[in-house]
This record gives C-alpha cells, structure tokens and sequence, in this order.
C-alpha cells in the first residue's frame, strides 16, 4: 500500500483547501457524545439508525467530524448525498455572499408565485445538467417523490394514448371520485427484483430489495421480472452475464406481452443501489430501451443514487450510448433536491396532474447552482473517473490478497462496492471499519457499497484501502 501511494494517479481536481491529512480516531465510535446525545434525541425521535452525531461545522471535505472529536474518512456520503464533500468554501462563501438571501425570508409554492430566481436557477443548474433529449424537468422533494411523479407521468401518457387524446369523459370523472377506474385499474409498472424505487406506498410497489421495507404494507399486484446481476470480473464471466441478461429480456417481454395495452413504463436503476451494487451491461440496457419503444411503455432510469457524477458521468446512463434517450430520469440525493426529467411529450396535456405544494426548494436548487459550477470548473467529473478506476482496482487488489474476505470488487466512477464471501461477516466488518475511522454503509447482504463525494481523490482511495487491508489482516 506505501507503493501505491507512491504512485497516485494525479487528477484534474485541486486538493479540497485545508482538508485534514487524515482520519483520526479519539475515542469508540460512536463515543461517549454521541451516545449521550442518542438517548436525548430518542427521546422525540427514532435515533437507533444513527451511525454517529457530526460536527457540522467542523466537518471538512471527505472528513466528517463527529462530536466526540473523531476525523472519519467519508465513504458513504449520507447515503450517497454529498456531491462537494463537507463544507466546502464556495458553497460557504456564497451563502455569506448574499447570493442565495432572496430564498431565506420565506419557502415559496413554486407552481403558484415562484421567484424569477427560480428561473434562471432552473436554466443554469438542472438544465445545465439535463439529460441529452430531456427538455423539461419537474422538482420535488426526495427520490420517492420523483419515483411517484414519474410513474403519474407515465400513466398519464398511457391513458391519453388510449382515449386517443380526447378528454375524459363525465362517466370516467365521476367514477374516479368513488375510486374505481376501469381499465385505468389494469395499469402497470413493470420492476425488478432487487430494484429500490423509495418507501411511499406507490414507490414501495416497484422496491423489491429488502422485506422489511414492504412488510404489512399494502401494495399494487406489478409484475417483476429478474434484474440480471451481472458477476465481476465481467472479461471472466462473459458468456455467463451475456445468457443472464437474456433470461431478463426474455422475461421483460413476456410480461409485456401478457398485458398488451397495459405496462405504463418500465423502472430500473442503472446498478441497483440499495439491492447490492448489481451491474447489467450497456448492451443490456439498449435491449430493454427498444423493448419500450417497441411496446409503448415509458423508460424510466431511476438515478437517484447513481445521478450527479459518480459514475464519472452526470447520469449513469449516458456510458449506455442509447439511440433514444429515456423518456423520464428521476433524481434526488447528490442533486439536493429530487426531481424527474421528462420528454417534451410526457407533459400532462393539462396543469395540475403533476403538482404539490412547494414543487421543491430554491435554498436546495441555490445550492445546487453552486455545486454544478465548481463540478464543472474543477472537473470533478473527469477526476471522479479517474479515482473510481483507481479504486477498482485497489479493490481488486484486495481481493487477490485476501480470497477468503473480499470478493466481486466492481464499480463505475466512484460508485463502488466490493463483497463479503461469508455475508455473516458483514456487520462486524462494518463496525471494525467504523472504529478504524471509516464511514461506511453496505448494499444487499453481503456489499460494502462506496458512495463517496466527487471531491474523493486518490489519496482517499489509498488512506481506504489500508483500513480495509489492515481489519482484514485480522480477520482473514
Ligand atoms: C434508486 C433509488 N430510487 C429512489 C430512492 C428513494 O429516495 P428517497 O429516500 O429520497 O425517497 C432511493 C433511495 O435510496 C434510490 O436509491
């Protein structure tokens, strides 16, 4: 590992100012503030999910300060939410600035009165950043919301296509009011096991990664098909991965013909995220787009977690190379704010079928217009690329030296995650790495999911690398 640091691969992006050299450890973690500060906030508030309690201010770059004064290495972001690292000065200077006051005084409805500022963010920020071929974009809240919006969108398509564009008629009016829509009833969305769409009720439809999301939850009957799971190294595995993505195809299909008329869209996730860092190849992806177009289901590309420049490229689905784009990609986390971008003819024919009451937040979006500027001045992005292959292939490292811990190492950009071989281990792992001064988070059962910010440079990957290699020394 001392070679490896030796030879860093240099990257386009400027070291973040003032980060500390490295993570440091003062005490357990969590420690005793931490857990002083759990069972007063257990008191009003669900807190037994809580890794530790963060010193926000003192928080800086990849290292996430807690209040017992640990300096952790930042693995996992917030669940993958923090595209600049902590703190960083822009974001700070133009908060002191002024630049986003005219958002402070109060939280607009947006669909109603919105600030002019909401436009000209809307143009620089999102649009800036849109997916090729997306021309409009609807804001909300979380990736949930987004997952519903975008599955409203396209039963909206479905059923103006079906009244072949003539209004809805006084007998349909009235029976939607008593809850019972004929046919509209029959309407689908086609996921995949394994898939994470979010938690509300018409999103927990399409999530299929882990029981005790859904458990005593009532849900719509959708079909599901298998998400291939492509295994790593892919040149290994080739012909396996090629005759799995064909079992799925055929699958998709079959289900597309079962319910002609019927499947609204097809949701999936670039890699599925929360089900286990599982891969499909591009070539995968292009067969399914076609089979949407070819049966007039919408394409949806949940980036959720994969959107924002991770992947080293804004939306993981561009390294896809589509000959038609998606016809809606949903987004949330790195963005700040989540959202669904839609092609010009998936907006509703009238007002009012894709709204809510604040339609997101211009503090969120203020933020974000910073947070795209410095991406693309310090070519974030680029040096993302460059760091993940890196990382891969440190991971990969890992793996030949210790067979018996670490398996399928695997990534595209930062957006990583290497296996257990012994999925049991996995909690334990988890918290050695935390008391070694890691924030890490898992997927699935047996992944250690890396979720880092786009400020993670290699010297990060190597400081990593060497917990992982110095807890699995004394495991293995
Ligand atoms: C792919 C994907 N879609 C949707 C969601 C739901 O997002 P949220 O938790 O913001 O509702 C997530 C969250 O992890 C996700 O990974």
């Amino acid at each position: 590992m001392i070679a490896r640091m030796a030879s860093l691969p240099q990257v386009p992006a400027p070291p973040f100012p003032g980060e500390p050299e490295r993570l440091s450890v003062k005490t357990a973690i969590p420690g005793p503030r931490s857990e002083a500060l759990r069972a007063r906030h257990a008191k009003h508030q669900d807190a037994r999910t809580v890794h530790v309690y963060q010193d926000a201010k003192r928080s800086l770059g990849n290292y996430l300060v807690d209040v017992d004064g640990n300096v952790m290495l930042d693995l996992y972001g917030h669940i993958a939410c923090v595209p600049l690292g902590y703190n960083h000065p822009e974001l700070l200077a133009a908060w002191k600035s002024g630049r986003f006051d005219w958002a402070a005084g109060y939280r607009p409805a947006l669909g109603v009165a919105p600030p002019a500022e909401w436009v000209d963010l809307v143009e620089s920020a999102l649009m800036r950043i849109a997916p090729p071929g997306l021309t409009q974009v609807m804001t909300v809240t979380s990736g949930a919301e987004a997952v519903e919006n975008a599955i409203k969108a396209a039963f909206l398509r479905l059923a103006h296509r079906r009244r072949g564009g003539k209004p809805a008629s006084p007998d349909e009016l009235a029976a939607c009011l008593r809850n019972e829509q004929p046919g509209v009833d029959r309407f689908k969305v086609l996921s995949f096991e394994g898939g994470f769409h979010g938690r509300s009720l018409g999103a927990l439809s399409l999530t299929r990664s882990k029981a005790i999301h859904k458990l005593d939850f009532p849900s719509f009957a959708w079909p599901a098909v298998p998400f291939p799971g492509n295994r790593f190294p892919l040149a290994q595995y080739g012909d396996e991965n090629r005759a799995i993505e064909a079992r799925s195809l055929e699958a998709v299909e079959h289900v597309l013909n079962s319910h002609p008329d019927e499947v609204a869209a097809i949701i999936v996730e670039p890699i599925q995220g929360e089900g286990g860092d599982r891969h499909a190849s591009a070539a995968f992806f292009r067969a399914l787009r076609k089979l949407c177009t070819d049966y007039g289901a919408a394409f949806i590309a949940d980036e959720v977690q994969t959107g924002g420049g991770v992947t080293g490229h804004w939306w993981a689905h561009e390294s896809w190379e589509l000959s038609e784009p998606p016809d809606l990609v949903t987004f949330s986390k790195k963005l700040q704010l989540g959202g669904v971008y839609l092609r010009e003819d998936f907006l509703p024919a009238e007002p009012y079928r894709l709204f809510n009451t604040f339609l997101g937040d211009p503090v969120r979006l203020a933020q974000l217009d910073v947070i795209v500027e410095v991406a693309l001045r310090d070519r974030l992005l680029d040096s993302t690329r460059i760091t993940g292959e890196f990382l891969v292939a440190g991971l990969r490292e890992l793996e030949a030296r210790f067979p018996s811990v670490f398996t399928q190492a695997r990534g595209a950009g930062t957006y990583a995650a290497v296996d257990v071989r012994e999925p049991s281990m996995l909690p334990k792992l988890l918290e050695r790495f935390r008391h070694a001064g890691l924030e890490v988070g898992s997927s699935g059962t047996a992944s250690i999911r890396f979720r880092p910010a786009l400020v993670f440079a290699p010297r990060h990957v190597a400081e990593a690398l060497e917990v992982f290699a110095r807890v699995a020394a004394e495991l293995a």
